[in-house]
C-alpha cells in the first residue's frame, strides 16, 4: 500500500490509474480505524479496481476544541490495518495541506435543511465542516465512488444532497453499520467508555430495536415512543440528546402514514457522545 501525504503525489498516482482505465473508490475517515471502517474498505473493493482511504482529523468539523485535541490519533496502527485489508493507497494530508490559507479563509459549504437538525443542533458548524472537507477531498481524490457508513446516517444524507446540489461527479454508496456482539455500533468514541459503560451502551441499539418492533406492530404514537425511549435511556445512565422517528429520505419529522422511516438516537454516556440509527420500513 502506498502512503501519500502530498497533493501532487496523490494526483500523479490517480492520473496514472485513470490512464490505465482503473476505476477508483474512496473511503474518507478520521483514522483510529476499527472493523466498521474496514468493512467500508471491503465494500469499496467490490465497487472499483483501486481503493483510496484518507485519514485526516478535520479541525473544521469540531465545534469543541477539547474534543478535537482528545480525538485519538493512531496512524501507525491505522496503516497496518489498511495493509491487512489490501487497501491500495492511504492519503494522510496535514491541516496545512487541506487548509493552506487557514480555516478562517476557507470557503465553506452549507447544506440547507440537513445541517441544522438532530446532530446539527447539538454541534453548531459541525456539518458545514464535514461538507466542506468532503467536497475538498472529493476534488483532491477524484474517485468514481465514495463509501460512507450508515452509522452516521445524517452525514450520509448530507453528502448525498451536497453531491446532487453541486453536480459533483461521484456515486455515493452506503455501507451497513458494523456492530459489536452486544449490538453497540463500532465507533472511535467507544474507547472513551469503560467495560461497564460498554455493557450499558448496548441499550442504545436495544431501544432502537424496541421502537422498530412497536412501529411494525402498528403503534403510530411516535411522540410517546420517543419519550419512552428517552426515559429508558435516562434510567440506564445515559444523558439522551434525542431519540427521533424521522422520514428516511429527508430526516423531516415522521407523520402517520409515512412508510420509510429512520429511528435515530444520540446520547452521552460518561465522556462519550454516542449515536446510532436503524431503518424501519412499514408495509
Ligand atoms: P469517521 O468517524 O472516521 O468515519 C469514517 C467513515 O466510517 C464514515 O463514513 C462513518 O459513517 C463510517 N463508520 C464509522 N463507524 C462505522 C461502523 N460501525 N460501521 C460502518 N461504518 C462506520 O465520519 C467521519 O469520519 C468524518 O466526518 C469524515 C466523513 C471522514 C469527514 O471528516
Amino acid at each position: 500500500m502506498q502512503s501519500v501525504d502530498q497533493l501532487d503525489a496523490l494526483r500523479e498516482q490517480v492520473q496514472q490509474w485513470r490512464d490505465d482505465k482503473r476505476s477508483i473508490a474512496f473511503v474518507p475517515t478520521m483514522g483510529n480505524l476499527h472493523q466498521g471502517h474496514l468493512s467500508l474498505v471491503r465494500r469499496a473493493q467490490e465497487l472499483a479496481d483501486k481503493v483510496i482511504v484518507s485519514v485526516f482529523v478535520n479541525p473544521l468539523q469540531f465545534d469543541d476544541k477539547n474534543d478535537l485535541s482528545a480525538y485519538p490519533r493512531t496512524l501507525v496502527a491505522d496503516i497496518e490495518k489498511l495493509e491487512s485489508v489490501a487497501s491500495d493507497l492511504v492519503f494522510t494530508p496535514t491541516a496545512d495541506t487541506v487548509y493552506p490559507n487557514g480555516m478562517d479563509e476557507q470557503t465553506v459549504i452549507t447544506v440547507p435543511s440537513m445541517d441544522n437538525k438532530l446532530c446539527g443542533q447539538a454541534r453548531p458548524g459541525h456539518f458545514d465542516g464535514v461538507a466542506t472537507v468532503v467536497a475538498k477531498l472529493f476534488n483532491m481524490v477524484q474517485a468514481d465512488f465514495a463509501v460512507f457508513g450508515e452509522k452516521d446516517y445524517q452525514q450520509l444524507l448530507l453528502i448525498r444532497k451536497m453531491v446532487s446540489d453541486l453536480n459533483i461527479p461521484i456515486t455515493i454508496i452506503a455501507g451497513e453499520t458494523y456492530r459489536e456482539k452486544n449490538g453497540l455500533a463500532m465507533s472511535s468514541r467507544n474507547q472513551y467508555l469503560n467495560a461497564k459503560q460498554r455493557d450499558i451502551a448496548a441499550a442504545l441499539y436495544q431501544n432502537l430495536l424496541s421502537i422498530k418492533n412497536k412501529l411494525e406492530q402498528g403503534d403510530e404514537d411516535f411522540l410517546a415512543l420517543e419519550k419512552y425511549a428517552v426515559k429508558s435511556l435516562h434510567e440506564s445512565g445515559f444523558v439522551p440528546d434525542y431519540v427521533d422517528i424521522r422520514r428516511a429520505d429527508d430526516l423531516e419529522r415522521a407523520e402517520k402514514g409515512d412508510k420509510s422511516l429512520r429511528i435515530l438516537v444520540a446520547a452521552r454516556l460518561g465522556n462519550a457522545r454516542l449515536i446510532d440509527n436503524i431503518a424501519c420500513n412499514l408495509a
